[in-house]
């Protein structure tokens, strides 16, 4: 039929298809490398070591005019990506926020790219705008937000953060930033001053707020602050607070800072993207009171709750807020306008098409139950403890802060009590561990202490893992100790 036009079939290559058996084949080889990969993953070293020779190839490879068979590059996959990535989801990698995701979410993930959904308007899949909507109104439930809050899934917490201040913005000065002052401790994530940025805020319209001995914002010193900036003529318009700190996973007093936002006027958001999660245990709970009093939340679903990367929430106390600051009506998406109930993702948010990433949690939390989800939260606070107790017993080490929201953080206690080579020490062992592939760990600053942190909350770290690290970073720092003994002393 083509030839009478004047036009020949589209052949497979140029329709860029397989047939059905290439397609089960490749999809069936992938699916069993990841199952490999999964049953495998504790017996493997966490960090693989970088080979820049190997990765020569694709660091200088030519654009391919004629393709390859899919094996090929799977294997050049998995020799030079995989092999030179350290595996942020192994039960031994308790570094900066391990993210570990899980099986159904994977497969999740594959079913919204096959099938390619574009959720963003009602009239294109009204049921994937009602899964998101449902999934988002489970969210709401979980973190106590009232019946007219609303939200919308972006790819992660940055995202999340810069949303909810866009809403901030609109809604709390109307757009209008002259003058306008936003506060955080200085233990916020560089995601919000990045986010203040690009929203057109001058740094100095971000107030960072020295933090109290325990790494939470200080109300006493928040509340001078925004009287001398009103005293100024500043226009004080937002606290940001942090639901788990990525440093030490501290909990602004929530409740606190929501009296001052009611009493001062000011909009409260909240940074729970690493932390706010903990709120499905009977622990984060009580360390989470007054998060449901926010006026906005970002969070991070590939952190906490498991899913595999790109899976942020923001949640808004209001939902038509989100729309308010987010509609546009070009002609062309004049006919997708609808019944109120119905609702287009598109103007919930920065992006018109967009991923239909709600399927995955929504998908796991079908699957596993919300029993189960919980329970594998609790288990990384539950290693935290245990890590902090080890660390404790083990007597070279001195405890920083103390297990919170799954982080713990702490220092090599040399005999000599030399503050130097405590740093010193703390520092090297970073790259030692990394060397080493047993397990990782990283390292932050905490005032005048370099610290390492543990972040467990990999629901597939087992207490050998804990012990093992802990047991394995003891003769590391021991031996870091010898080779430093000919630094001088602090004094
Ligand atoms: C407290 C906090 N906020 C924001 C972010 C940024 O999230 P994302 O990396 O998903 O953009 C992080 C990431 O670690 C975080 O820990």
């Amino acid at each position: 039929m083509g030839t009478d036009i004047g036009m020949s079939e589209p052949s497979p290559r140029s329709s860029l298809q397989f047939d059905g058996d290439e397609m089960r084949e490749f999809g069936y080889h992938v699916i069993d490398t990841l199952v490999d990969y999964y049953a495998s993953r504790a017996e493997r070293p966490v960090a693989e070591k970088l080979d820049y020779g190997a990765l020569d190839e694709i660091l200088h490879e030519p654009m391919p005019r004629e393709g390859s068979p899919w094996r090929d590059v799977l294997e050049q996959f998995e020799r030079q990506v995989v092999d030179s990535t350290n595996h942020v989801d192994h039960p031994r990698f308790f570094a900066y926020i391990p993210l570990a995701n899980n099986f159904v979410s994977v497969m999740a993930d594959s079913l919204a790219a096959g099938y390619n959904i574009f959720n963003a308007v009602w009239l294109q899949g009204p049921g994937a705008a009602q899964i998101e909507r449902l999934t988002v109104g489970w969210l709401r439930q979980i973190f106590g937000f009232p019946p007219e809050s609303g939200g919308t899934f972006v790819s992660g917490g940055s995202v999340a953060n810069l949303t909810a201040l866009a809403v901030a913005r609109h809604i709390q000065l109307g757009d209008d930033m002259q003058g306008a002052v936003a506060y955080c401790s200085d233990q916020i994530h560089f995601a919000i001053s990045r986010g203040l940025r690009v929203l057109g805020f001058a740094p100095e319209q971000l107030r960072k707020i020295p933090s109290d001995e325990n790494f939470r914002l200080s109300l006493p010193m928040l509340k001078e602050a925004i009287a001398a900036d009103r005293g100024l003529g500043r226009r004080p318009f937002c606290v940001v607070a942090t639901a788990g700190t990525t440093n030490t996973g501290a909990v602004d007093p929530l409740n606190a800072l929501a009296d001052l936002c009611q009493q001062e006027n000011l909009w409260l958001h909240v940074d729970g993207a690493y932390g706010a999660p903990a709120m499905l245990t009977e622990k984060g709970k009580g360390a989470l009171t007054g998060l449901e009093r926010a006026d906005s939340l970002a969070l991070d679903a590939h952190k906490w709750l498991f899913q595999p990367i790109e899976c942020g929430v923001v949640l808004v106390r209001e939902r038509r807020w989100l729309a308010e600051t987010f509609k546009e009506q070009p002609e062309y998406l004049k006919d997708v306008e609808q019944a109120s109930e119905e609702i287009n993702f598109m103007y919930q948010g920065i992006q018109l098409t967009r991923q239909f990433r709600a399927l995955k949690l929504w998908m796991s939390f079908k699957v596993f139950g919300l029993d189960a989800i919980s329970d594998a939260i609790a288990v990384g606070f539950e290693n935290a403890e245990l890590a902090e107790r080890l660390l404790r017993q083990a007597g070279c080490w001195e405890i920083v802060t103390p297990a919170q929201m799954a982080i713990v953080t702490f220092r090599y206690k040399p005999a000599n009590g030399d503050e130097r080579l405590a740093n010193r020490v703390t520092h090297d062992l970073v790259g030692r561990l990394l060397e080493d592939g047993y397990a990782f760990a990283s390292g932050t600053q905490l005032r005048e202490k370099t610290v390492m942190r543990i972040c467990s909350n990999n629901p597939r770290t087992t207490p050998d893992d804990v012990k093992g690290t802990i047991a394995r970073m003891g003769q590391l720092a021991v031996e870091l100790e010898a080779g430093c003994v000919d630094m001088p002393t602090s004094d």
